[in-house]
């Protein structure tokens, strides 16, 4: 059965405050997406990418991205919604049959393929899995008043990033009933299962250059990331 990655590119960057969306921007010449997507397209377990982004950016991606660098499992390139979620779900609705999904953020350029394939062994397993890191800061819960509510403990503290991998079945279900319901606000596709409370969902350890470009700081980071790579 396929594996289809949707690779989420519909977000206006709001926190990086440039005028074209970061996803777009140019790392070494090449727009960030371009990085992300051809962490999948050169991986032999992906079969298909689904690629979601502002409707304005639709001739864009198929021109500067699909074409000019071959990128021939993208299948579709579909318009996102408002939210990162109706996003997701524009994706999910695409799909009449697939095994396995990988719900990647855009923003993610460095998505390495030992990841992606420890991921797609796990979730073979789990049904479910997300991948993290340990968190190296201490957090704290803190509430309105900016007073701190409680320190949980670090060691069981993870920073989860994309992808999220899942048995296409079970998120296209969990979906479908979020969206009926709305119960309350999703930030990633985890939280969509999470509170149906089906299946449990494993955490794969990834690695701290997994990056979502967020602010401009991360343009830098990104920049000697990208070049730590090469
Ligand atoms: N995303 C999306 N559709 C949305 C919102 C977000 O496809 N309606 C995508 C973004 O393009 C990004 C990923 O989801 O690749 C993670 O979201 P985030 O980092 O929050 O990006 P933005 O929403 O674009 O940024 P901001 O929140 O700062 O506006
Ligand atoms: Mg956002």
């Amino acid at each position: 059965q396929k594996n289809v990655a949707i690779i989420l590119a519909a977000g206006q960057g709001k926190r990086m405050n440039t005028k074209m969306p970061k996803q777009y921007l140019l790392l070494e010449q090449k727009p960030i997406l371009y990085y992300t997507i051809k962490n999948f397209q050169e991986n032999s377990l992906i079969d298909e990418i689904i690629l979601v982004t502002e409707e304005k950016y639709i001739e864009y991606c198929n021109l500067e991205l699909k074409e000019k660098y071959k990128f021939n499992k993208i299948t579709s390139i579909i318009p996102g919604g408002k939210e990162r979620y109706e996003s997701v779900y524009n994706a999910l609705k695409m799909i009449d049959d697939a095994g396995c999904v990988l719900i990647h953020d855009g923003a993610r350029p460095f998505i390495s393929t030992e990841v992606i394939n420890k991921l797609l062994v796990a979730v073979n397993e789990y049904k479910a899995c997300v991948v993290g890191v340990k968190s190296k800061d201490t957090i704290k819960i803190v509430n309105d008043n900016q007073i701190v509510d409680n320190t949980p403990n670090r060691s069981s503290v993870y920073i989860i990033q994309t992808p999220q991998v899942f048995e296409y079945k079970i998120i296209r279900k969990a979906y479908d009933e979020y969206m009926s319901h709305m119960s309350c606000f999703v930030t990633d596709d985890s939280m969509v299962l999470e509170m149906l409370g089906t299946h449990p969902i494993k955490v794969i350890e990834g690695e701290y250059t997994n990056i979502k470009i967020t602010t401009p700081e991360d343009l830098i980071i990104a920049e000697k990331i990208l070049n730590s790579l090469k």
